[in-house]
């Protein structure tokens, strides 16, 4: 199956920059108005400042002005499909709490399920 944000996902990916890892990654955002945002994963020769795909179009979207959240597709060419990173769980939570997350590949096989679910007990602004 494939739909609208998870086209979005895999096209990002194209633009990924990842010359250290090779391993690209695509994003996908929707706001409740329907605008999609995407991003790609961005290296670094430093390694540690690389930015994954998650967090630049959560970002972007952030930037533009986006703030309620419905659904995030990521898309890498993994038979196992790919999760977010923590540090991308975290962030994820931050701005679209437990929202719908939808993995997906490039031989059109996908999963839906929840940011909860993969990160659960999750700290946020409630505890402070
Ligand atoms: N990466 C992402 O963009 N998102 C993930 O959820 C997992 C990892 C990127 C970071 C790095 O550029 C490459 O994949 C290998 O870790």
């Amino acid at each position: 199956m494939s739909d609208k944000l998870m086209d979005a996902a895999i096209a990002a990916r194209e633009s990924a920059h990842a010359p250290f890892s090779r391993f690209k990654v695509g994003a996908a955002v929707e706001d409740e108005a329907g605008r999609i945002f995407t991003g790609c994963n961005i290296e670094n020769a430093t390694y540690g400042l690389t930015v994954c795909a998650e967090r630049v179009a959560v970002f972007k979207a952030i930037s533009e002005g986006a703030r309620k959240f419905t659904r995030v597709a990521i898309a890498a060419d993994t038979d196992t499909l790919t999760p977010p990173c923590g540090a991308c769980r975290q962030i994820l939570w931050e701005f679209c709490g437990d929202v719908e997350l939808v993995l997906t590949n490039l031989q059109g096989k996908s999963e839906t399920l929840r940011l909860g679910t993969l990160f659960p007990r999750a700290f946020d602004a409630s505890f402070l």
